[in-house]
């Protein structure tokens, strides 16, 4: 059975297990033929990623994109957002890569998920709680990051009015279940810049499975949005009119 399903011949298509646990989406494991891989030569990211790995439970395929993005927007002059921020390891790698030119909010419940709920199959709330804000601080100061800020709470219910004029040209949304993730995208896409994008984070993973529907109904519904499916596990939104 194992033979057959990783065999040369199925190349194309590999069963994985969680297709028993998760029938919503199908699910495979994923191969991409390309080998090409730019992030084990780009020295000052490898040296950034090694510093935060840590802090991060984000790969290094995601952690390279996120990094590619920032650099990429670095001239705009628009504002970074990241709701869920953990330990600070992908926050960092934002920062780092946009060269403390923009100001980078950081919102985290410091308590965990919430908003867990029925559309969601495996988190039930409450997860990932590990962290603090000094561990966060202390990341940020290692990395002679200085233009950023830490938002403590229920992202957006809790404390988005401080930055209601503000204008972003990233928000990385990686909060594991449909509810939050909605409601941070409603509160930001009014805010996001043409040319800017919204990174979601855990796109297509099994264990969130809230944030695949959410992504699929928002890539189906959202004006003005060119919706790309990257197969590390983003789902990107980038604007593309106001
Ligand atoms: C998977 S972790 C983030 C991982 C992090 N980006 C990294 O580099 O590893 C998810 C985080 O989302 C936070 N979270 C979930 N829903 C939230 C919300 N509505 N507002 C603020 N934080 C939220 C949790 O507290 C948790 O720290």
């Amino acid at each position: 059975m194992i033979e057959e399903i990783y065999s040369f011949e199925n190349n194309h298509y590999f069963h994985a297990y969680w297709e028993e646990r998760e029938n919503r989406f199908k699910q495979s494991l994923v191969f991409p033929k390309s080998t090409y891989s730019p992030w084990l030569q780009d020295e000052a990211f490898l040296k950034t990623y090694d510093a935060i790995k840590e802090n991060s439970l984000v790969d290094i395929y995601r952690c390279y994109e996120l990094w590619s993005i920032s650099k990429r927007l670095k001239e705009s002059e628009a504002a970074i957002i990241e709701v869920g921020v953990w330990r600070g390891g992908t926050a960092a790698l934002l920062a780092k890569a946009n060269g403390n030119q923009s100001p980078i909010y950081l919102c985290d419940t410091f308590e965990g998920v919430a908003k867990a709920g029925e559309k969601d199959n495996q988190y039930k709330g409450g997860e990932h709680a590990d962290t603090s804000v000094e561990t966060v601080e202390s990341l940020m100061k290692e990395q002679g990051i200085t233009s950023y800020q830490i938002l403590k709470g229920i992202f957006p219910d809790t404390n988005a009015e401080k930055l209601d004029a503000e204008k972003f040209k990233i928000c990385h949304i990686d909060v594991d279940v449909y509810e939050s993730a909605k409601d941070i995208f409603n509160w930001v896409w009014k805010r996001i810049t043409v040319g800017g994008v919204v990174i979601f984070d855990d796109y297509g993973f099994a264990a969130c499975a809230g944030i695949t529907q959410l992504v699929n109904e928002l890539a189906d519904n959202t004006p003005n949005a060119f919706f790309i499916h990257n197969i590390n596990g983003h789902g990107l939104l980038i604007k593309t009119a106001l």
